[in-house]
C-alpha cells in the first residue's frame, strides 16, 4: 500500500519561509523509536548535541572524561604562522602555475614547486578550531571506563539531550546535557553523591592546532604542545572566564553555574582548569565558546533544556516527512533499517551541517581537509534541506555563501580571461579556494546554483525569488558560455581541457567533454534562459548559442563514458571504481534533453557499470547517486538497494561510515541520502508521489516532485 498524504500548509509564509505541517504520522513515536544507546564509548564516533552551527562530541559519559571527542564551530579558525622562507612570507607571494589551455596560458591556483612552502600554508590554513574539552574529574583519581559500571547512554533526538547514567565504587552518577539552538553553548546537570564529598567535578582543557595532518579523526588538534599557546582564567562569584591565545587567534570559554563551586588551575605543565562544586548532589552549570567575553543572560540548565525541546519539536514535526515503518513482511527488516538511518540522518544533518556556512565533509564531528569546505558538494549536503522542506535551514549558508564569494569568485574568471564567476572549490569562510590541482581544475561546481534557484522557485515561485537569485545565475551562467571553447573544425563548443571531470580520475589535459558536465552545463544555461525570460528580461545570446551548440555526449559502444574519446574505458580498473557519474544525468538531474539523450544509450551504459563497476570500493554520495538512477530508471528495487548496499554503512548511532577512502564520519553519505529519499517519496516532473518497490507501505506527507 502506498499513500501520499497531502500536506496541510496552514498560516500564513514567514520570511523565514517556516510552513507549518499538520500531518497523519506520529512522528514522535518514529524519532524515538531509533534513538542511539551505548553502553561504551565508541573509539570512532562521538555522541552529539549541537545546532548546526556549533556541536559538541562526547564519549559514554556525556561529556570528553575519557574520550577528547571535539567542539567544533562554523566561526573558530586558526592560522599556523606564515613561513619565514626568503620570497614565501606572504600568501601574496603565492602565483600558481600557468597551463596551455586552447592555445593560452591561464593562471591556476596550484601548489607551486618553487613556492612550496607557501602554498602548503595555503593549503593547511586556516584551520577549523576544536574549542577544547569538558570532562569529569574524579577528585584528581585516575579513573578510566572500565573503572565504571551500569553503564548506560541515550540520546533523546526528539529533545536534543543526551543522558548518561553510570556508578563508580557504589556511587551513581547521571549527567544529562543539551545544546543550546541559537549560541555556542552547552548545558549539564550533574546529579551524583559524589559532588557531595568533593570526589566529583569537572575539567576543561584546549588543544594546539598546527594544520600538520589533512585529515584529524576522530580527534582534533595535539594536546602536549602546552608551551605553544596559552590560557588565563578570570572568576567572579558563580562565573568564570578562560582565555584562549594561540597564535593570532583568541577565544573565551564562559562558564556559568548554580550552588557553591570554585574554579582553579591551571594544574602546572597544562592547560586543565577545575570546577570543583561543594555541598551539593545536583550540579548544574553551562559552558558557552564565544568570540567575545560576553556572559548570556538567564543561561541555565532548565532554560536551556528548554530551548533545545522547543527547537527540536518544532524540527521534526515541520516539514516534509516518510514512514516505512508500516512496512510488513519481506521487506520489514529492510524498511526499519533505511527508516533509521533516515531519522538519524536527519539528527545528525541538522547538528553538524545546518550552519551559516556549507559543512565541510565531516561536519563538526572531526576534522577533514582541515575543516574547510568543497563547492563541489554544495548540493550534496544542503539541497536536501529544500527537499524535506525545512527551507529555514537552507537559508542559513544559500545562497549567503555565494553572495559572499562573488567578488573573489568573478576575479577568478577574470584572472583567467573569462566572463563571470568562477566559483572556486576547497574553501575557507573567506572564500579562497586552497591550491591544488583537483580543486583547480574541477567544473562541476559551477552549475549548482541552477540546482538550489530552481527548486527554490519550484517551491517559491515569486519575484522575490526571480530577484534574490538572479544576480547569481547571471554571474555563473556568463562564465559557463565563456567557459566553453568554440571548436572551428567540429563546430560544436567544447569543455575542457584541461579540467578534471567528477571522478577525479583521468588525464586532466586530455579530458574533453565528459558526459556529466556537458549536460550539467546545459542543465545550468536552460535554467539561465527561463529565470531572464521569467524576469522578462532578454537572454544574452551567448547562453543559448553555447547550449544549443555544446558537444553531443559522448558515446562509445553504445554507451555514455566519462568523456569524449576516454581510451577503454570498460576495460580499465581505473576508471571503474569512482563516482559514476554517467548516471547522474538521468536521475539526479533531469534527463537532457533529446537528440542530446538517449534512453537506450544510459540503459546500455546502466548495464555497463553494473557489470563492470566494483561498488566495494564505492563510497558516500555514490550509493544515492546510484539509487536515483535506479528510480528514474523505474527500478526501485534497486534504488533501495543501493540505499541499503553493505557497502555504504552508517554506525549504530547513525555516522555514516568512510570506508577506505575517507575518514568517518563522511556526511555527504547522510545528506545524499536524504536527498535521494525525497525523491522516490515525491516522485519527479512527470511520474509523481511515491516510488517504492512493491511491498513496501508507504506513508509520505510533504514532498514535492524532484525536477
Ligand atoms: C552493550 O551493548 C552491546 C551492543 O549493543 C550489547 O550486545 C550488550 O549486550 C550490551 N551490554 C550490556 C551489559 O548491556
Ligand atoms: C588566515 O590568514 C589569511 C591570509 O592572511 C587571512 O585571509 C585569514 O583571514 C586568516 N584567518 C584567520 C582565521 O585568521
Ligand atoms: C598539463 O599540461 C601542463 C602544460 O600546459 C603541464 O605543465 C602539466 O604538467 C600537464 N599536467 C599533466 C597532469 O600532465
Ligand atoms: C591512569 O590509568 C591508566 C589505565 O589504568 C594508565 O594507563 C595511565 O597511565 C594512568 N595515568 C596516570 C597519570 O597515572
Ligand atoms: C607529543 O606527542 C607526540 C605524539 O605522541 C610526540 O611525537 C611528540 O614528541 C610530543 N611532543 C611533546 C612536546 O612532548
Ligand atoms: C611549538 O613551538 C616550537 C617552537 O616554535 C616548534 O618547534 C614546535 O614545532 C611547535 N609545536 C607544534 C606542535 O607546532
Ligand atoms: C512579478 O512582478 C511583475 C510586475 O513587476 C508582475 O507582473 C508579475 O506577475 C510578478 N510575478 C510573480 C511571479 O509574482
Ligand atoms: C569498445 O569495445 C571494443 C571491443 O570490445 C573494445 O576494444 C574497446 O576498448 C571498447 N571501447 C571502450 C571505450 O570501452
Ligand atoms: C588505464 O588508464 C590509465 C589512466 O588513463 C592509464 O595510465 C593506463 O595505462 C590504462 N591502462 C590500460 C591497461 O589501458
Ligand atoms: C538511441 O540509440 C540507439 C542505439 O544506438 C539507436 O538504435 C536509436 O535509434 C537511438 N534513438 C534515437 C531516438 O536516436
Ligand atoms: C574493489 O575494491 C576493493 C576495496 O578497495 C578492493 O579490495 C578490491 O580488490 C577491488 N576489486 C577489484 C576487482 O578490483
Ligand atoms: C534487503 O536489502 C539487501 C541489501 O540491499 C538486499 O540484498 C536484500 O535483497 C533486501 N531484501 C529484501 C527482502 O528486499
Amino acid at each position: 500500500m502506498i499513500t501520499t498524504i497531502p500536506l496541510f500548509i496552514v498560516g500564513i509564509f514567514l520570511a523565514s519561509h517556516l510552513p507549518f505541517v499538520h500531518g497523519t504520522i506520529n512522528r514522535q513515536r518514529i524519532v524515538r523509536q531509533f534513538s542511539p544507546h551505548r553502553n561504551a564509548s565508541s573509539s570512532t564516533t562521538p555522541m552529539q548535541v549541537g545546532n548546526g552551527n556549533f556541536a559538541f562530541g562526547a564519549d559514554v559519559t556525556g561529556l570528553q572524561t575519557f574520550l577528547p571527542y571535539n567542539i567544533l564551530s562554523s566561526w573558530a579558525w586558526h592560522n599556523s604562522s606564515l613561513p619565514t622562507t626568503p620570497g614565501q612570507t606572504s600568501p601574496a607571494d603565492f602565483t600558481g602555475l600557468d597551463w596551455w589551455t586552447h592555445g593560452r596560458l591561464v593562471p591556476y591556483d596550484q601548489p607551486n614547486p618553487a613556492e612550496a612552502d607557501i602554498s602548503q600554508w595555503l593549503i593547511a590554513n586556516p584551520q577549523r578550531i576544536n574549542l577544547g574539552r569538558v570532562g569529569l574529574w574524579f577528585g584528581g583519581r585516575n579513573i578510566s571506563e572500565s573503572d565504571l559500571s551500569g553503564v548506560s547512554q541515550d540520546l533523546d533526538m526528539y529533545t536534543g539531550t543526551m543522558r548518561s547514567t553510570f556508578t563508580l565504587d557504589g556511587s551513581s552518577i547521571s549527567v544529562e546535557v543539551v545544546a543550546d539552538p541559537d549560541t555556542s553553548t552547552i548545558a549539564v546537570q550533574l546529579q551524583s553523591d559524589l559532588l557531595n564529598s568533593g570526589h566529583l567535578g569537572v575539567f576543561f582543557d584546549y588543544p594546539y592546532m598546527t594544520g600538520v595532518n589533512k585529515f584529524e579523526a576522530p580527534f582534533v588538534g595535539v594536546w602536549n604542545a602546552t608551551a605553544n599557546h596559552t590560557t588565563s582564567v578570570q572568576a567572579s562569584g558563580q562565573k568564570a572566564q578562560i582565555q584562549h591565545d594561540e597564535d593570532t587567534a583568541t577565544y573565551f570559554t564562559m562558564i556559568q553555574w548554580n550552588d557553591q563551586a570554585s574554579i582553579s588551575g591551571p594544574l602546572s605543565g597544562s592547560h586543565r582548569y577545575i570546577l570543583q562544586p561543594k555541598g551539593c548532589t545536583e550540579f548544574s552549570f553551562t559552558v558557552t565558546y564565544s568570540q567575545s567575553p560576553v556572559f548570556e543572560e538567564d543561561m541555565d540548565f532548565s532554560s536551556l533544556s528548554a530551548s533545545s525541546s522547543d527547537w527540536w519539536k518544532h524540527y521534526w514535526e515541520s516539514g516534509s516527512f516518510i514512514d516505512l515503518t508500516q512496512t510488513a513482511g519481506a521487506a520489514s527488516a529492510n524498511a526499519t533499517e533505511l527508516q533509521r538511518r533516515i531519522i538519524q540522518s536527519q539528527y545528525l544533518l541538522a547538528v553538524n551541517e545546518a550552519g551559516h556556512d556549507p559543512p565541510q565533509e565531516s561536519g563538526l564531528t572531526n576534522n577533514g581537509w582541515y575543516g574547510k569546505f568543497h563547492a563541489e558538494m554544495f548540493v550534496w549536503h544542503l539541497g536536501h534541506w529544500g527537499r524535506w522542506s525545512k527551507w529555514y535551514l537552507l537559508e542559513r549558508a544559500i545562497p549567503g555563501v555565494y553572495e559572499r564569494f562573488l567578488p573573489s569568485s568573478i576575479q577568478r574568471a577574470q584572472q583567467q580571461g573569462y566572463a563571470g564567476a568562477r566559483w572556486g572549490k576547497q574553501s575557507d569562510p573567506t572564500g579562497r579556494s586552497a591550491p591544488g590541482a583537483i580543486n583547480s581544475l574541477l567544473i562541476w561546481q559551477q552549475p549548482h546554483v541552477f540546482q538550489f534557484a530552481e527548486y527554490e522557485w519550484r517551491a517559491f515561485p515569486t519575484n522575490a525569488t526571480l530577484q534574490k537569485w538572479e544576480r547569481l545565475l547571471v554571474e555563473s551562467a556568463d562564465f559557463m558560455a565563456s567557459y566553453a571553447f568554440w571548436n572551428e573544425s567540429t563546430g560544436v563548443y567544447d569543455l575542457g581541457p584541461p579540467m578534471y571531470p567528477v571522478s577525479e580520475n583521468t588525464d586532466p589535459n586530455a579530458t574533453i567533454n565528459p558526459t556529466f558536465e556537458l549536460a550539467y552545463w546545459r542543465f545550468g544555461l536552460n535554467i539561465a534562459s527561463h529565470w531572464q525570460r521569467r524576469l522578462h528580461k532578454p537572454i544574452p545570446p551567448s547562453w543559448t548559442h553555447v547550449a544549443e551548440n555544446l558537444a553531443p555526449l559522448p558515446v562509445e559502444n553504445n554507451t555514455y563514458v566519462i568523456y569524449d574519446g576516454i581510451p577503454n574505458m570498460w576495460h580499465n580498473s581505473t576508471y571503474d571504481e569512482d563516482h559514476p557519474s554517467m548516471l547522474g544525468i538521468y536521475g539526479w538531474l533531469p534527463p537532457p534533453a533529446p537528440p542530446t539523450f538517449n534512453l537506450t544509450l544510459m540503459s546500455n551504459t546502466v548495464a555497463a557499470v553494473y557489470a563492470t563497476w566494483n561498488f566495494t570500493y564505492s563510497y558516500g554520495w555514490d550509493f544515492p547517486l546510484l539509487a536515483m538512477n535506479a528510480a528514474r530508471m523505474g527500478d526501485a528495487q534497486q534504488a533501495v538497494d543501493f540505499l541499503l548496499h553493505p557497502a555504504f554503512a552508517f554506525d549504530e548511532a547513525g555516522y555514516p561510515v568512510g570506508g577506505s577512502r575517507v575518514p568517518t564520519p563522511y556526511f555527504p553519505g547522510s545528506s545524499s541520502l536524504l536527498f535521494a529519499v525525497a525523491m522516490m517519496a515525491g516522485g519527479w516532473t512527470g511520474t509523481e508521489g511515491v516510488q517504492f518497490p512493491e511491498g513496501w507501505t508507504v506513508e509520505a506527507e510533504g514532498f514535492t516532485p524532484a525536477l
